[in-house]
Order: structure tokens, then sequence, then C-alpha cells
């Protein structure tokens, strides 16, 4: 093979080991390859993500947000506000609101009741990486980076809620992802499983996360073979049923 055909094959390996550096990278992806047209953005912050969003339709929600823009539709509450008004569906739901997990669990559900057929629920900073990032403050998050314990709700779906695909890609701080199954109704925050998740919280750990990090979060990678997994989800569950 010539030296140049080797170099390409070798640049194309390491794109491709690289597809996802950013959490617009993923969102982008299922974009693409699901031709999503409504994307939902919890907490926009500065934009920085919701400018770089590809889908056609973009609505966000941010009690302060730091920015505005003609062509999104967006809604200054917080997404409690939003989900008790809101009778849209979308395609895809980013949430990266207030990061504390009892937030995040409603979130979820809220997200789950708001999404349409074939949809996607992103969640950012699902894997932090200090204990320091993690801690239960809001108001650190003014002080830098902080991940919260959003990495609780999702050890809470994947044991709890095993109908739903829930992953975390480790890139960007954490990148979880739920999709559940297009023929299940979604899941209800009634008051039980609210209690028995705000128990769940109290009691997982940061040594719980530290022993057993992958399997607890699903961590996936670019390496990973992620739609295949998702595929043999799929037919575990249509064999169950
Ligand atoms: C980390 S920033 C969002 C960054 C943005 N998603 C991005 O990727 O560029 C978190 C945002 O969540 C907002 N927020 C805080 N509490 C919220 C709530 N209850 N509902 C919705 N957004 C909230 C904050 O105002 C803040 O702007």
């Amino acid at each position: 093979m010539s030296q140049r055909k080797h170099a390409s094959i070798w640049f194309r390996g390491l794109r491709h080991r690289r597809r996802f550096k950013k959490r617009y990278d993923i969102i982008n992806y299922f974009v693409r390859t699901r031709q999503y047209k409504t994307y939902l953005e919890i907490g926009t912050g500065t934009g920085r993500c919701m400018e770089r969003v590809t889908c056609a339709s973009k609505t966000g929600v941010d009690p302060a947000p730091k920015r505005k823009d003609p062509d999104w539709t967006l809604h200054q509450m917080t997404s409690d506000e939003f989900f008790h008004a809101n009778t849209g569906k979308f395609d895809l739901i980013f949430i990266d609101g207030l990061h504390t997990s009892d937030q995040v669990i409603k979130d979820i559900f809220n997200s789950l009741a708001a999404l349409a057929a074939n949809g996607v629920i992103l969640l950012h900073d699902s894997n932090p990486l200090t204990e320091e990032m993690q801690v239960k403050d809001p108001q650190l998050a003014a002080a830098g980076q902080w991940n919260g314990d959003v990495w609780k709700a999702i050890v809470y779906i994947r044991k709890c809620f095993p109908a739903l695909f829930c992953r975390v890609f480790s890139v960007d701080q954490g990148v979880g992802i739920i999709i559940p199954d297009e023929d299940d109704p979604p899941p209800a925050y009634t008051p039980e499983v609210e209690k028995h998740a705000l128990e769940f919280f109290e009691n997982v750990t940061w040594d719980d996360l530290q022993e057993d990090r992958r399997n607890l979060l699903g961590l996936v990678d670019n390496q990973t073979d992620f739609e295949g997994e998702f595929r043999r989800h799929q037919s575990k569950r249509n064999r169950a049923k």
C-alpha cells in the first residue's frame, strides 16, 4: 500500500474515533441520522450549544438565559413551569438545566412524556470525574465547573427502569442518553416513584460510583458500537414481551 493511501486510512480512522467530542456532536448525530426536526434544550445558558444544533426548530427553556436569538423559541422560566404548560412533542430533548439529581429526575420523566415517537433524551454532565464536581450545591455552579449529581439520576434509571435504553458517552463531562421503547407508554413520575428515587439518591455514594462507574453509568465511548448495543437492547426487549 502506498504511504499516501495508508495515511489517508489512518486519518479516516482517527476521525471516526473522534466522532463525538462535544455534546452538540452527539445531538447533531441524532438530528442527522434520525432526521429530527424538533429540538428542546432545558437550560440554554450562553447559547453555546443551541447555536450549534442543526435542527430546523429549536426551543429553549431557561429562567435566566444569557443569550436570546430570533431563530429560537425561548421560554424564560424553569423546566417545571415549562413542562407544566407544555403540550408539544420534541424529537430530541437535551437536559442541561439545574444539575441536582432531584430536579434532573423530574426533567427526565417530564421529557419522556414530551418526547415524540422515536425520540431521544440527552443529559449533560453525567460523568463527573472528581468528587468536588458533583457536590449538590447549585451555588457552586457560579464558581466554575460543576457537574452536580446528574449521575445519580442516570444510575437510578438504569437500575429501576431497565426497559429504557440508558448509557453515558464518556465525552464532554459525560453525555447521558435515554431512548424509550416506542411501543411502551412513557413511565409516570408517581409519588411512589418520587419517594423511591429520592431515597435512592440519599443512599448512593461517590464511593459506589468510583467502584463500578463503567457499569453503573453504562459508559460508552467513540469506539463502542453504540447503535449495535441499542439494537441488541431492543431485540432483548422484544423477546421478553
Ligand atoms: C450549564 S448552563 C447550560 C449550558 C448550555 N446547555 C450549553 O450546553 O451551552 C445551565 C443553565 O441552566 C439554567 N437553569 C437553572 N435552573 C434551571 C431550571 N430549573 N430549569 C431550566 N433551566 C435552569 C441556568 O440559568 C443556566 O443558564
